[in-house]
């Protein structure tokens, strides 16, 4: 069986498997540690693996690399992109870095080695209010890329931010509409939303007009959420792939997409058998050029001492 077979690659090795909560099941079966953007960063960071297997997409496997850079990191297909980390332009932010001496540049962890290497900080979904609240109110911040997630900082913590106009092309696709018709639907449902939807400002200031609380997590702490929660129903807004790490981990629960179309074709190109060959053959490797990871470390480092 292949899955046995990876196994026992890994085993001779000394590899590790890192995937992402939106990896398919078949491929979350193999990997040695499942989680959110933070926590694969900060299993990254302490891995004594030599190889460590990116089951994610680029930009995860290159913060990967970056804190590792005696390591061996591979993607098991090195097309797996992202929309959100491809919206940056290099130039603009530079331009931007310029016009504001005294500004701080706020990076998503979801974007390219070359991004991360001009930003102070780097954040995730599961630490970017404690960054932007930690930076000194009188310093102009920009935030990047992502739209929606920097008009939910800014929101949460009140202060004006300069937001870059990229998104995720699946998140967008989860609009408030369509999360209060399933809220209207299913009233007992607790609702949990990930803060790159499209939904999310409107969540946070509509949904609780309704008597609805709604909680914004990352994926990861969504997993950590419904086994704590009573609740027996749940709305989930972000990419599907989340649904059966829940009904694995919190079983007996009710998981309802907020958007059943929220698939990353990107994260979905990871197959078991890729992984097989990029163990067997130790490809596809990713490398960042010494001169930026340098850089791109100060501002991930800063990151993991929020984590
Ligand atoms: P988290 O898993 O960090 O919440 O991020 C979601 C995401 O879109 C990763 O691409
Ligand atoms: Fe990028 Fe969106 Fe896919 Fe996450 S879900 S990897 S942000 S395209």
């Amino acid at each position: 069986m292949l899955a046995e077979k990876v196994l026992e690659l890994k085993k001779l090795k000394n590899a590790v498997i890192l995937a992402h909560n939106y990896q398919l099941p078949e491929v979350k079966a193999v990997a040695d540690f499942i989680g959110d953007s933070l926590n694969l960063s900060m299993e990254a960071a302490k891995t004594r693996a030599d190889i460590i297997v990116f089951a994610g997409v680029l930009f995860m496997a290159e913060t990967a690399a970056i804190l590792n850079p005696d390591k061996k990191v591979l993607i098991p297909d090195p097309g797996a992109g992202c929309s959100l980390a491809s919206s940056v332009d290099v130039e603009a932010v530079k331009q931007w870095r310029e016009k504001h001496p005294n500004g701080v540049v706020v990076a998503y962890i979801n974007t390219y080695a070359d991004v991360k290497a001009l930003a102070d900080y780097v954040c995730t979904s599961a630490n970017c209010l404690k960054i932007v609240e930690a930076i000194p109110r009188d310093r102009p911040v920009l935030f990047l890329p992502d739209k929606y997630l920097g008009m939910y900082i800014a929101a949460r913590t009140g202060r004006e931010i300069d937001i870059w106009e990229g998104e995720c092309h699946v998140h967008a696709k989860i609009t408030y509409p369509r999360i209060l018709a399933k809220v209207m639907l299913y009233r007992d449902a607790e609702v949990l939303v990930h803060p790159e939807c499209g939904c999310g400002t409107a969540c946070l200031v509509e949904l609780p007009k309704l008597g609805v609380q709604p909680r914004f997590l990352s994926t990861e702490g969504m997993v950590r959420y419904v086994k704590t929660s009573p609740a027996k129903r749940f709305i989930i807004a972000t990419e599907v792939g989340i649904i059966d790490r829940l009904e694995k981990e919190a079983p007996g629960k009710e998981y309802i997409p907020a958007a059943e179309d929220a698939v990353c074709e990107y994260m979905k190109l990871t197959t078991l058998e890729k992984i097989y060959i990029s163990l067997r053959d130790e490809v596809y490797r990713v490398t960042v050029p010494p001169e930026v990871a340098e850089k791109a470390r100060r501002a991930i480092e800063r990151m993991l001492e929020y984590a």
